[in-house]
């Protein structure tokens, strides 16, 4: 297995497609992704348009849909939900579709899209995420941070660096052997260095800063948590993601 850290949709190849491509969001798309699973949605549908996400979703059943649109960390008008992980609650979304769309993780969702397998990875989900790759042994893993705007984000960057430790942790590679570019070495380096001050490290973040300027403190604590979620989101379908 060869890791491949890329810091934004951007700066990620799309040919060729790696064999497992892990997105990225901690702050906070894929923990929510993760989160609404949890709770029992029965699978979130990820747009980077607003628009498109909702003439997709007028045609679902209205008892089954829940809107959720997030734009600069705020909720989208119009929309039942913005982006805090700490909204879904079993009784606000089982057995419903969530349409989702956000700034920067539905895009980095979009970006990998074809690979054979796509992932959802964040911290709360961290623990699954690795044990689905040494379960499933691909050959080429990129692991997408969403980053914000195409600028990099410690945030995404430390959770990569989270999942290839934890790899390193539990198998005989050396890191030189799994990494397969300078960012995966320097995403270890950057989570070992911050990996008991979490959340320090999201305050610390652009994103972070934002998102505390908006009152959403609860939101970074609960997005720095590590393996608190025994749920892997994974695509099913273009955009489609369930729980695995
Ligand atoms: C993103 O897509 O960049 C994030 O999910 C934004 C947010 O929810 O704060």
């Amino acid at each position: 297995m060869k890791v491949f850290v890329y810091h934004t949709p951007e700066l990620t190849p799309t040919d060729p497609m790696p064999a497992c491509a892990v997105v990225i969001d901690v702050l906070r798309a894929t923990t929510t992704i993760s989160a609404v699973l949890a709770s029992g949605a029965e699978a979130v549908q990820a747009f980077s348009n607003i628009d498109e996400l909702m003439a997709v979703s007028d045609r679902w059943p209205s008892a089954k849909r829940l809107r959720a649109g997030e734009r600069g960390g705020a909720k989208v008008e119009g929309c039942d939900f913005g982006n805090s992980p700490l909204e879904y609650t079993p009784e606000r979304v089982k057995d419903c579709r969530l349409f989702l769309s956000t700034t920067n993780g539905t895009r980095a969702l979009q970006r990998v899209e074809t690979a054979p397998i796509v992932i959802g990875g964040a911290l709360v989900n961290r623990r699954t995420v690795v044990d689905f790759l040494l379960d499933r042994q691909p050959e080429t893993v990129y692991l997408v941070g969403s980053g914000w705007q195409g600028s990099f984000s410690l945030e995404d960057t430390v959770c990569a660096g989270s999942i290839v430790a934890s790899l390193l942790a539990q198998t005989e590679s050396k890191l030189v052997e799994l990494a397969g570019n300078d960012e995966t070495i320097a995403a270890v380096a950057l989570y070992e260095q911050w990996r008991d001050r979490l959340v320090d490290l999201m305050a610390a973040a652009s994103h972070g800063q934002r998102l505390l300027g908006l009152g959403c403190d609860a939101d970074l604590k609960y997005c720095a948590r590590e393996d608190i979620l025994d749920v892997l989101p994974i695509q099913k379908e273009k955009g489609v993601l369930v729980k695995a």
